[in-house]
Protein backbone atom coordinates (compact mmCIF):
# COMPACT_ATOMS: atom_id res chain seq x y z
CA UNK A 1 0.00 0.00 0.00
CA UNK A 2 1.07 3.69 -0.49
CA UNK A 3 2.87 4.99 2.48
CA UNK A 4 0.89 8.24 2.01
CA UNK A 5 -2.39 6.07 2.86
CA UNK A 6 -3.84 5.68 6.59
CA UNK A 7 -6.22 2.88 5.37
CA UNK A 8 -8.09 1.51 2.28
CA UNK A 9 -11.92 2.81 1.96
CA UNK A 10 -12.78 1.06 -0.78
CA UNK A 11 -10.92 -1.63 -2.35
CA UNK A 12 -10.31 -3.41 -5.61
CA UNK A 13 -12.50 -6.41 -5.38
CA UNK A 14 -15.31 -3.86 -3.92
CA UNK A 15 -14.81 -1.37 -6.49
CA UNK A 16 -15.25 -4.38 -9.38
CA UNK A 17 -18.50 -5.36 -7.94
CA UNK A 18 -19.69 -1.88 -7.77
CA UNK A 19 -18.44 -1.42 -11.75
CA UNK A 20 -20.67 -4.88 -12.09
CA UNK A 21 -24.12 -3.55 -10.37
CA UNK A 22 -24.12 0.17 -11.63
CA UNK A 23 -23.57 -1.80 -15.21
CA UNK A 24 -26.33 -4.12 -14.54
CA UNK A 25 -28.49 -1.31 -13.77
CA UNK A 26 -27.51 1.05 -16.86
CA UNK A 27 -27.65 -1.02 -19.05
CA UNK A 28 -31.44 -2.24 -18.28
CA UNK A 29 -32.39 1.34 -17.74
CA UNK A 30 -31.17 2.73 -21.70
CA UNK A 31 -31.53 -0.02 -23.50
CA UNK A 32 -32.60 1.13 -26.90
CA UNK A 33 -31.76 4.43 -25.87
CA UNK A 34 -28.29 5.08 -27.45
CA UNK A 35 -27.45 6.91 -24.34
CA UNK A 36 -24.49 9.59 -24.06
CA UNK A 37 -22.46 8.75 -21.18
CA UNK A 38 -20.71 12.26 -20.28
CA UNK A 39 -17.37 12.07 -17.96
CA UNK A 40 -16.82 14.82 -15.80
CA UNK A 41 -12.44 15.16 -16.40
CA UNK A 42 -10.39 14.46 -14.69
CA UNK A 43 -11.83 12.48 -11.38
CA UNK A 44 -14.04 10.29 -13.20
CA UNK A 45 -12.30 9.23 -16.03
CA UNK A 46 -11.04 5.26 -14.38
CA UNK A 47 -14.31 4.85 -13.05
CA UNK A 48 -15.77 5.71 -16.36
CA UNK A 49 -13.99 2.97 -18.14
CA UNK A 50 -14.15 0.23 -15.68
CA UNK A 51 -18.07 1.07 -15.76
CA UNK A 52 -18.83 0.89 -19.54
CA UNK A 53 -17.56 -2.32 -19.93
CA UNK A 54 -20.39 -3.61 -17.90
CA UNK A 55 -22.40 -1.61 -19.70
CA UNK A 56 -23.62 -3.97 -22.30
CA UNK A 57 -25.82 -2.32 -25.34
CA UNK A 58 -24.66 0.41 -27.76
CA UNK A 59 -24.01 3.52 -26.24
CA UNK A 60 -21.61 7.06 -26.80
CA UNK A 61 -19.70 8.62 -24.85
CA UNK A 62 -17.71 12.12 -24.29
CA UNK A 63 -15.25 14.17 -22.03
CA UNK A 64 -15.91 17.41 -20.03
CA UNK A 65 -13.73 19.12 -17.93
CA UNK A 66 -14.41 21.23 -14.77
CA UNK A 67 -12.85 22.10 -11.88
CA UNK A 68 -14.24 23.36 -8.58
CA UNK A 69 -11.56 23.42 -6.43
CA UNK A 70 -7.60 24.85 -6.82
CA UNK A 71 -4.51 23.67 -6.75
CA UNK A 72 -3.75 22.23 -2.89
CA UNK A 73 -7.43 23.41 -1.33
CA UNK A 74 -9.09 20.41 0.19
CA UNK A 75 -12.68 22.07 -0.02
CA UNK A 76 -14.51 23.15 -2.72
CA UNK A 77 -14.83 27.26 -3.80
CA UNK A 78 -18.67 26.62 -4.97
CA UNK A 79 -16.85 28.19 -8.20
CA UNK A 80 -17.06 25.70 -10.93
CA UNK A 81 -15.32 26.90 -14.26
CA UNK A 82 -15.79 25.03 -17.77
CA UNK A 83 -12.49 23.79 -18.66
CA UNK A 84 -13.14 21.86 -21.64
CA UNK A 85 -16.33 21.30 -23.06
CA UNK A 86 -18.59 18.00 -24.83
CA UNK A 87 -18.29 17.85 -28.66
CA UNK A 88 -21.25 16.42 -28.83
CA UNK A 89 -24.89 17.73 -28.82
CA UNK A 90 -26.75 16.97 -26.19
CA UNK A 91 -30.27 17.98 -28.09
CA UNK A 92 -32.91 14.90 -27.61
CA UNK A 93 -29.78 12.77 -25.96
CA UNK A 94 -30.53 10.61 -23.08
CA UNK A 95 -27.32 11.53 -20.92
CA UNK A 96 -25.71 10.05 -17.71
CA UNK A 97 -23.34 12.12 -16.08
CA UNK A 98 -20.49 10.29 -14.61
CA UNK A 99 -18.77 11.59 -11.63
CA UNK A 100 -16.30 10.09 -9.11
CA UNK A 101 -17.61 11.82 -5.96
CA UNK A 102 -20.11 13.75 -5.26
CA UNK A 103 -19.11 16.37 -2.43
CA UNK A 104 -21.26 19.45 -1.74
CA UNK A 105 -22.60 18.86 -5.00
CA UNK A 106 -21.59 21.77 -6.33
CA UNK A 107 -19.90 20.73 -9.72
CA UNK A 108 -23.05 18.84 -10.30
CA UNK A 109 -25.69 21.27 -9.75
CA UNK A 110 -24.01 23.38 -12.09
CA UNK A 111 -23.66 20.90 -14.89
CA UNK A 112 -27.27 19.72 -14.39
CA UNK A 113 -28.55 23.71 -15.12
CA UNK A 114 -26.18 23.70 -17.78
CA UNK A 115 -27.26 20.29 -19.54
CA UNK A 116 -30.75 21.29 -19.02
CA UNK A 117 -30.43 24.46 -21.80
CA UNK A 118 -29.08 22.08 -24.06
CA UNK A 119 -32.53 20.39 -24.16
CA UNK A 120 -31.43 16.56 -23.34
CA UNK A 121 -34.07 14.33 -23.36
CA UNK A 122 -32.97 13.02 -19.98
CA UNK A 123 -30.56 13.70 -17.70
CA UNK A 124 -29.57 11.00 -14.81
CA UNK A 125 -26.67 10.86 -12.23
CA UNK A 126 -24.11 8.54 -11.38
CA UNK A 127 -21.25 8.38 -9.09
CA UNK A 128 -19.22 6.68 -7.64
CA UNK A 129 -18.72 7.54 -4.46
CA UNK A 130 -21.08 9.99 -2.72
CA UNK A 131 -20.34 12.19 0.51
CA UNK A 132 -23.77 12.77 1.56
CA UNK A 133 -22.21 14.56 5.37
CA UNK A 134 -20.92 17.40 3.27
CA UNK A 135 -23.99 18.23 0.50
CA UNK A 136 -24.53 21.92 0.51
CA UNK A 137 -26.74 22.09 -3.19
CA UNK A 138 -29.17 19.23 -3.19
CA UNK A 139 -28.40 17.19 -6.10
CA UNK A 140 -30.41 13.82 -7.11
CA UNK A 141 -28.02 11.21 -7.86
CA UNK A 142 -29.76 8.35 -9.83
CA UNK A 143 -26.96 5.67 -9.23
CA UNK A 144 -24.21 5.30 -6.65
CA UNK A 145 -21.42 2.90 -6.53
CA UNK A 146 -20.18 3.42 -2.50
CA UNK A 147 -21.52 5.78 0.03
CA UNK A 148 -18.46 7.14 2.59
CA UNK A 149 -17.94 8.84 5.74
CA UNK A 150 -17.08 12.60 5.65
CA UNK A 151 -12.84 11.86 4.90
CA UNK A 152 -10.21 13.20 2.45
CA UNK A 153 -10.48 10.56 -0.09
CA UNK A 154 -7.87 9.57 -3.02
CA UNK A 155 -7.11 6.88 -5.62
CA UNK A 156 -9.05 5.49 -8.47
CA UNK A 157 -8.84 8.41 -10.21
CA UNK A 158 -9.24 11.18 -6.96
CA UNK A 159 -6.44 13.38 -6.44
CA UNK A 160 -4.62 15.51 -3.74
CA UNK A 161 -2.70 18.21 -5.79
CA UNK A 162 -2.46 15.90 -8.80
CA UNK A 163 -1.23 12.80 -7.13
CA UNK A 164 -3.04 9.52 -6.02
CA UNK A 165 -5.20 9.13 -9.25
CA UNK A 166 -3.33 6.00 -10.12
CA UNK A 167 -3.98 4.17 -6.72
CA UNK A 168 -6.55 1.24 -7.79
CA UNK A 169 -8.29 1.78 -4.73
CA UNK A 170 -10.10 4.34 -2.68
CA UNK A 171 -8.15 5.35 0.11
CA UNK A 172 -7.58 7.68 3.38
CA UNK A 173 -4.77 10.09 2.99
CA UNK A 174 -2.89 10.49 6.10
CA UNK A 175 -3.65 14.22 7.81
CA UNK A 176 0.28 14.84 7.77
CA UNK A 177 0.32 14.72 4.26
CA UNK A 178 -1.67 17.59 4.10
CA UNK A 179 -1.42 19.68 7.16
CA UNK A 180 2.50 19.61 6.86
CA UNK A 181 2.80 21.20 3.50
C1 LIG B 1 -13.73 16.84 -7.62
C2 LIG B 1 -14.48 15.56 -7.91
C3 LIG B 1 -15.84 16.04 -8.36
C4 LIG B 1 -16.04 17.30 -7.54
C5 LIG B 1 -16.94 16.99 -6.38
O1 LIG B 1 -13.26 17.34 -8.85
O2 LIG B 1 -13.86 14.83 -8.94
O3 LIG B 1 -15.85 16.37 -9.72
O4 LIG B 1 -14.73 17.69 -7.05
O5 LIG B 1 -17.02 18.07 -5.50
P1 LIG B 1 -18.32 18.93 -5.28
O6 LIG B 1 -19.50 18.01 -5.14
O7 LIG B 1 -18.00 19.63 -3.99
O8 LIG B 1 -18.46 19.88 -6.43
P2 LIG B 1 -12.17 18.49 -8.96
O9 LIG B 1 -12.88 19.78 -9.16
O10 LIG B 1 -11.21 18.39 -7.82
O11 LIG B 1 -11.41 18.17 -10.32
P3 LIG B 1 -10.69 16.80 -10.75
O12 LIG B 1 -11.80 15.83 -11.01
O13 LIG B 1 -9.94 17.15 -11.98
O14 LIG B 1 -9.81 16.38 -9.61
MN1 LIG C 1 -13.90 15.97 -10.65
MG1 LIG D 1 -9.54 17.30 -7.72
Amino acid sequence: MNSDIEKILVSEEEIAKANERLGKELTEEYAGKNPLFVCILRGAAMFMMDLIKHVDIPMEYDFMDVSSYGGENTTTTGDVRIIKDLDTSLRGRDVVIVEDIIDTGYTLDRLVKLFETREANSIKLVSFLDKPSRRIKHVKVDYIGVQIPDAFVVGYGMDYNEHYRNLPYVGVLKPDVYSTK
